[in-house]
C-alpha cells in the first residue's frame, strides 16, 4: 500500500522508512534535528522543543506544549496538536477534550498524576498549535517527528494509544479510517525497541459523537487486555509481544 500524506512524512522522519528510500534522500532538517534530538535527556529534549524554530507554528504560539505525566509512566497517550488552551497553559488537553479525556482515564484506574502502574504520560504529535486549530501541515509533522520519537525512546512505554484519525495516521502510517483500525493491537518500531499500539477516537469527537463514547471505552479494554499480557523486558531489550496486529 502506498503511504501518502503526513503519515508518511512522520515516517520517514522518524526514520522508520524502507532503507533503500532514506539513502536516496537528501538530508533534510527534520532528519538532521532528529540526530542532535536523539542524544537529549528529558530535561534537554523539553528545552529544544521550546526553542524550536523548525517550522512556522512558532510565529503564532504562546508556548510550546511538550506533554504532561509520569515520566516512567508505562502508558503513553498521544493526540494530534494543542488547541487554544493548551497553547495558553502549556500542557496537553487541559480543555473540555482534556476533561473527558481525564474521566475516560480515571475510569481505567489511571491518571496524568498517578505514579507506578497507573501512570500515563500525555503527549501530542505536533507541540505548537496550528492557528484556528487547522489541520497541522506535512511540514510541520515531519519538523516535529523527531521530538515525539524521542519522547517514546526515552519513556519506552508497555502501550501507546493514539487518540484521533491524525495521530492515528500519523503513527501507523495509513491513510486508513480510525473505524477500520480499531479492535486490534498494532505495533510501531522506533530503533531496536517494538511498541504496540491501540487506535481510538479522539476525545473531541467524542464530545461531538457521544454514541461512540462506548467504543472508546472498548479500545481502553482492548488497551489494558494487552497491557496486562505483556510482560516488562530489561531496558535495553525489545519487548516480547506478538508480531503485527492481533488481538489481545
Ligand atoms: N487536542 C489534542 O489533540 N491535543 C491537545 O493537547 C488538546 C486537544
Amino acid at each position: 500500500m502506498a503511504v501518502t500524506g503526513s503519515g508518511a512524512t512522520l515516517w520517514h522522519a522518524l526514520g522508520m522508512g524502507p532503507l533503500w528510500r532514506e539513502r536516496a534522500a537528501a538530508p533534510s532538517p527534520a532528519r538532521s534535528g532528529m540526530q542532535a534530538t536523539a542524544q537529549l535527556d528529558w530535561d534537554g529534549l523539553e528545552q529544544a522543543v521550546a526553542a524550536c524554530t523548525a517550522c512556522v507554528l512558532c510565529r503564532t504560539r504562546t508556548q510550546t506544549v511538550f506533554g504532561v505525566g509520569s515520566r516512567n509512566a508505562t502508558w503513553m497517550f498521544i493526540g494530534e496538536a494543542p488547541g487554544a488552551e493548551e497553547d495558553a497553559r502549556g500542557e496537553p488537553f487541559v480543555g473540555q477534550a482534556g476533561r473527558l479525556l481525564d474521566n475516560m482515564l480515571a475510569a481505567a484506574g489511571l491518571g496524568r498524576e498517578c505514579t507506578g502502574e497507573k501512570a500515563v504520560y500525555i503527549a501530542n504529535v505536533l507541540k505548537c498549535r496550528p492557528p484556528g486549530n487547522r489541520n497541522p501541515e506535512a511540514a510541520e509533522v515531519a519538523a516535529c517527528a523527531p521530538f515525539l520519537q524521542r519522547q517514546i525512546e526515552l519513556l519506552q512505554p508497555r502501550i501507546i494509544v493514539v487518540m484521533g484519525r491524525f495521530a492515528t495516521q500519523a503513527l501507523l502510517v495509513t491513510d486508513a479510517s480510525i473505524a477500520s483500525l480499531r479492535g486490534r493491537v498494532h505495533e510501531i518500531s522506533i530503533g531496536a525497541r517494538r511498541y504496540p499500539v491501540v487506535v481510538t477516537y479522539h476525545p473531541a469527537y467524542l464530545l461531538r459523537n457521544l454514541a461512540d463514547k462506548s467504543k472508546s471505552w472498548d479500545d481502553m479494554c482492548l488497551a489494558r487486555a494487552c497491557y496486562a499480557r505483556l510482560v516488562p523486558t530489561p531496558a535495553d531489550t525489545p519487548f516480547s509481544a506478538s508480531s503485527g496486529t492481533t488481538p489481545p
